[in-house]
């Protein structure tokens, strides 16, 4: 099964790869810089403040660069060396900052433009879609100057990167070529006049900046977009849930406001955004405006629903509902509470948790082996947090009581089942549970 899956996958990339090369002749991708837009490659001066400061203070961090151009932990802002993992490997996020040598000290604006909107590297080699130029392909040219700006402005960094070596064929940058005419959509933001400036402005920063698909849309086998946009996507520990309108397992039963809430604090009602939600809360949307932040709750609401259907929830007899109710009282309820209602704004409600009702319940499973920790946020700095289970609860009891709570209070999805937390255990590499109790 596995071994057909990854045969089909390379005679794909072949496939691109000739596509690639036929499409050679006719790729003009590169330069589409509105014409009253002047470029400069000068350092910025005393007249580009306002530029930088804009830059810096907003569609940096709206965009999230330094999510994956800084490592964590380490105080070398956009120098680059984070390796983003992906089904092919892993791939080294480059040194942006402005030293001649290691990072993009040498390079023009246009060549920033190609490389941030259309996936081009300096000599003009086909950057790895992990960048996500798909998305940012929609930033204003007027973002991208102010972007160019404060980033020519930072601190140069001595560091020289290690260089990204996927295997064959994935090693072939001219593949790209072939993933581009098949994947990206070499087109820039176009507003919609039928809809009203909030939506444009909520949809603009959704696609373009804020990269929301990048993680909410499922991928097909070579790591494009599916059309399932924003219909939910696995990223192996973690599950992204559906953020359409679905009233099930998206989110078709939060308000506006709730929705704000969620971006600006880090929880809301029900839900509280923990792991890679949690970094995208705290480093990039909690520093949104609040009218930004209404604008994406606006266009949220609008986005076509998936057409998920509720389940028929679990019998609650079921010899695995029951084990998991024993799991659940036992070790849940002194911060969930016997109604899944868990404490406002700290720990999750598990009750109406749309987040938690998806098929894949990777976000649950990790949750619970490897605890967690909610967004800190300036709305909510005392976040709460969540203890391991891994070294408590075996395998079939994790796999009990997710089912529980996805089947408890209201709530239906799919059982899960012991060999799903088996392969999450290696995943996250912890240790197999200890001793039986
Ligand atoms: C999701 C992770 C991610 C985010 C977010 C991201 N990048 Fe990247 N970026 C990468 C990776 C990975 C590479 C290296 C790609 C390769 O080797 O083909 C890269 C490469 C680049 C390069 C090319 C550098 C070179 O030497 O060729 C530039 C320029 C760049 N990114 C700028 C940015 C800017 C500006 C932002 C914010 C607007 C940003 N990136 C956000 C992952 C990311
Ligand atoms: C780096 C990947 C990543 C990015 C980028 C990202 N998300 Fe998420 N998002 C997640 C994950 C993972 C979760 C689940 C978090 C959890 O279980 O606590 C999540 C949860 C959510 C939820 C809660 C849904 C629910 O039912 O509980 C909302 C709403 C949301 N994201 C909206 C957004 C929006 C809007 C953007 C863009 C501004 C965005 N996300 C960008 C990964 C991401
Ligand atoms: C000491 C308090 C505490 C205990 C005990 C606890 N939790 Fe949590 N739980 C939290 C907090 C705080 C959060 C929110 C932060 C997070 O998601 O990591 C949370 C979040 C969750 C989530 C939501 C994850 C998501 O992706 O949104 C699930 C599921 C969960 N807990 C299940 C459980 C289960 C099952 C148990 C018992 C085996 C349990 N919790 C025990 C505090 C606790």
């Amino acid at each position: 099964m596995k071994k057909s899956k990854i045969i089909a996958g390379v005679a794909a990339i072949a496939a691109a790869v000739a596509a690639g090369m036929l499409w050679m002749n006719g790729d003009t991708s590169a330069d589409d810089v509105a014409s009253h837009t002047v470029l400069t490659s000068q350092p910025p001066g005393a007249a580009d403040a306002d530029a930088v400061a804009r830059g810096r203070a907003y569609v940096a961090i709206a965009s999230d660069c330094t999510a994956c151009h800084t490592m964590p932990e380490s105080k070398l802002s956009l120098a680059g060396g984070y390796s983003i993992s992906t089904p092919f490997g892993g791939i080294y996020a480059s040194n942006i900052t402005p030293d001649s040598e290691t990072g993009i000290g040498s390079w023009t604006e246009r060549d920033f433009f190609r490389a941030v909107r259309h996936g081009k590297g300096k000599q003009g080699e086909h950057l790895y879609p992990a960048m996500p130029y798909n998305a940012y392909v929609k930033l204003t040219d007027q973002d991208m100057h102010d972007l160019w700006m404060y980033i020519r402005s930072v601190k140069p960094i001595h560091y020289h990167v290690p260089e990204t070596n996927l295997g064959f064929p994935y090693n072939i940058r001219l593949a790209m070529m072939g993933w581009n005419l098949l994947f990206f959509k070499n087109e820039g933001f176009k507003a919609d006049p039928t809809k009203s400036a909030a939506w444009n402005r909520g949809a603009y920063l959704v696609e373009g900046p804020e990269h929301c698909a990048a993680c909410h849309t499922a991928k097909n086998l070579l790591g494009g977009d599916t059309d399932a946009y924003l219909q939910g996507s696995n990223l192996s520990e973690w599950h992204a849930p559906d953020i359409t309108p679905n009233p099930h397992t998206g989110i078709g039963r939060w308000t506006e406001q709730q929705l704000v809430d969620y971006l600006k604090l880090g929880s809301n009602h029900v839900a509280v955004a923990s792991g890679p939600m949690a970094e995208a809360v705290t480093n990039s949307t909690q520093h949104l405006t609040d009218t930004d932040l209404r604008a994406i709750a606006a266009y949220l609401k609008e986005v076509p629903a998936s057409d998920v259907q509720r389940p028929q929830p679990e019998a609650a007899d079921s010899a695995q509902m029951k084990m998991g109710e024993n799991v659940y009282a036992a070790n849940c309820t002194a911060c969930h509470n016997y109604d899944g209602k868990g404490i406002p704004n700290l720990a999750a409600s598990l009750a109406g948790n749309s987040g938690l009702l998806a098929d894949d319940a990777s976000s649950i499973i990790t949750t619970v082996l490897q605890g967690g920790r909610g967004a800190v946020t300036a709305g909510n700095p005392t976040s709460g947090a969540m203890p391991s289970f891994a070294w408590k609860l075996s395998d079939e009891q994790v796999a009990a009581v997710s089912t529980y709570l996805r089947n408890s209070w209201g709530n239906a999805a799919k059982p899960v089942k012991a060999d799903e937390v088996a392969g999450k255990r290696a995943v996250l590499k912890l240790p197999p549970q200890m001793a039986a109790h």
